[in-house]
């Protein structure tokens, strides 16, 4: 089972299991961590599920859609590492995934 290390917006970090196929997203709103809100439930909408990935985890997640691209292009601080989580699905891994999250409270 694949764990997602999450970095936290109060300095703390979480590890815990994200079964493959559930996003980024449903890992923290799962085991409810702080920071991600998830306003949207996952439809790309909201952008309050924003993190970032650095290059060593990058390519176990697809590539930006263009949708999400469009939220991000709007969103206050965001960079090349941003991304949303629920749009980054876990797929089987031993590797720990590490990510940082962004207060969207
Ligand atoms: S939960 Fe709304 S965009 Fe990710």
């Amino acid at each position: 089972m694949p764990y997602v290390v999450y970095h936290l917006p109060d300095g703390t970090s979480s590890r815990v299991e994200v079964a493959p196929g559930q996003s980024i997203m449903e890992g923290s709103v799962r085991n409810n961590l702080p920071g991600i809100v998830a306003e949207c439930a996952g439809n790309c909408a909201c952008a309050t599920c924003h993190v970032r990935v650095g290059n060593e985890w990058k390519d176990l997640f697809a590539e930006r859609s263009d949708e999400e691209n469009d939220l991000l292009a709007y969103l206050d601080g965001s960079d090349d590492d941003s991304r949303l989580g629920c749009q980054l699905i876990v797929e089987d891994t031993d590797i720990d995934i590490h990510v940082r999250v962004v207060d969207s409270r």
